[in-house]
């Protein structure tokens, strides 16, 4: 520990601000953690504390009113330094005076008190971890502390997570650097969702699947067929038999798409409605649609692994990648929609899922306004979102903004108990709901969160076991190749199980 300072004047329990001794500003920083001696005289508690919004003050340099010292500056003199403070707020995660956690501090910090910055002993492992239910720590450090270990609360990983920043801030990264490992060693399995099958399925080629050799199911397939044709061009008698092939879906795919849209076509040849003018609207409506659902257009449909093969899959492999590129938007929300659909049923006949999903790009299933599958997707996500809290599903979602026209549907973001915010959008910033709303009352500013790096993200929320949000920097690493690899070669937990760095 190096002494810093002392506590200023007009300290409360929860924020504080420390004036610098002599020299200290050239090489203390702004996230450091510090360890404030309670009481200016006799110390009567201990607490821990982040700086936050530095501020460096000299009265003889203050351009409000005129006086000689300016007059000197201006003239190119060496300005004096006798009036110059420097200072930090420190912003209270808690009091540590009680060995083992960190509680609410209801003291007030006493003007005068010692204030010291952590060097060399790790105030995270001490202090935050005792903290948490189920303490775990992520493949992650304190920013430029990459040796003291991120603490994370196992316990909340089914409270769901958002990560949320700009393109290139690392979201992805953090998802197979971080997250994935720590979902995985935790006994969960991951099934990640690869929108454009460029961030995950490439790497982790052994581990991947393409969408098309995923069976949709019939439900998934009507609601495809719906979405393509406008609602089947509005004809009922089409839809009604439309439904009825998707129901025996399964052998259709068995065919191959030349010969299921020659079923289809053939079917529908065979309606006869009993009336000109219904039996005049069905073929115009029956001509439109085996226009539009040509043999090419039902080749996504065609896949045979059934939604619950590839979930018992999962259960034995542990991780698994759909690799959803060159599909179009419509067929992956129908995928999504019955993957959702198998994990709800599931999760109603009470079973415990211990599985992760990774949605990276979340705004495509549920954007800020939903539209056609959309709509259904985010009703999907708030009900998998709800009932995954009891039954061990984690949904792990990515974004790169979080509120507003880039954001996630607030419906969903409401569930997300965790959240890792990298570099943001400036819109996203300020924007309603938006990081500042969030942040800001923990003294991190907007101008923080624009000039963050790749790879440096703010950890808020359950899943960290100070209320106060920390800057975590993750080194990129090999550990989930790696993990992939044993898990692959059916290693055991044990085996799988390593501390964080
Ligand atoms: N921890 C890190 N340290 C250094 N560089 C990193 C780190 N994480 C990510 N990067 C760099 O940032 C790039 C972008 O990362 P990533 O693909 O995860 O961004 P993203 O937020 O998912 O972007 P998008 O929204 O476009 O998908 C990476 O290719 C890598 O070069
Ligand atoms: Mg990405």
């Amino acid at each position: 520990m190096k002494e810093i300072g002392k506590i200023a004047d007009g300290a409360t329990e929860s924020i504080a601000s420390v004036i610098l001794y002599q020299g200290v500003e050239s090489w203390v920083s702004s996230e450091e953690l510090v360890l404030v001696e309670n009481g200016a005289r006799t110390p009567y508690s201990k607490v821990l504390g982040v700086l936050r919004k530095g501020l460096g003050r000299n009265d003889f340099l203050n351009t409000s009113y005129y006086k000689p010292e300016l007059a000197y500056v201006k003239h190119g003199g060496e300005p004096s330094g006798a009036r110059e403070v420097f200072s930090f707020s420190v912003l209270v995660i808690g009091d540590v005076s009680q060995p083992g956690a960190v509680s609410i501090n209801r003291r007030i910090i006493s003007p005068g008190s010692k204030v010291s910055v952590f060097d060399t002993e790790d105030p995270l492992a001490k202090y935050l971890a005792p903290t948490a239910k189920l303490p775990r720590n992520l493949m992650a450090g304190l920013d430029r502390h990459g040796n003291w270990a991120i603490p994370a609360d196992a316990s909340y990983i089914p409270y769901h997570v958002g990560v949320y920043g700009t393109t290139g801030s690392g979201k992805s990264w953090l998802a197979k650097n971080v997250l994935i490992p720590f979902y995985l060693q935790n006994g969960y399995s991951v099934l990640v969702l690869d929108w454009s099958g460029a961030d995950y399925a490439q790497e982790l080629r052994k581990n991947s699947i393409p969408l098309s050799e995923i069976s949709m199911g019939p439900n998934a397939v009507f609601s495809y067929m719906s979405e393509r044709t406008s609602g089947f061009f509005s004809n009922r008698n089409l839809e009604a038999v439309m439904e009825e092939l998707c129901d025996d879906w399964e052998n259709l795919a068995k065919m191959g798409s030349e010969k299921a849209f020659d079923q289809i076509q053939k079917s529908l040849n065979a309606v006869n409605t009993n009336r000109q003018d219904y039996q005049m609207a069905f073929n115009v409506a029956k001509r439109r649609f085996l226009r539009r659902l040509t043999p090419q257009a039902l080749e996504p449909l065609m896949g045979k692994k059934p939604i619950q093969e590839l979930l018992n899959d999962l259960s034995k492999s542990r991780l698994i990648v759909i690799d959803m590129s060159g599909f179009r938007s419509d067929v992956k929300l129908s995928f999504f929609l019955a993957l959702a659909d198998a994990l709800y049923s599931k999760m109603s006949e009470g079973e415990d899922m211990s599985t992760s999903i990774i949605i990276d790009e979340a705004p495509q299933y549920s954007p800020f306004k939903p539209e056609g599958l959309q709509v259904q997707a985010t009703d999907s996500l708030r009900d998998l979102a709800a009932l995954g809290r009891k039954h061990k599903l984690n949904l792990t979602l990515l974004s790169q903004g979080i509120a507003g026209d880039i954001g996630v549907n607030a419906a969903i973001r409401r569930n997300l108990n965790t959240s890792f915010y990298g570099r943001l959008h400036p819109l996203d910033v300020v924007g309603q709901g938006g990081a500042k709303e969030w942040l800001e009352p923990y003294g991190i500013t907007p101008e923080y969160m624009l000039n963050l790096q790749a790879g440096q993200f703010y950890f808020a929320g359950l899943m960290n076991p100070s209320f106060m949000p920390l800057l975590l920097y993750f080194e990129p690493n090999d550990e989930l190749a790696q993990l992939a690899e044993q898990l692959r070669e059916g290693g055991k937990e044990k085996e799988v199980h390593r501390a964080g760095r």
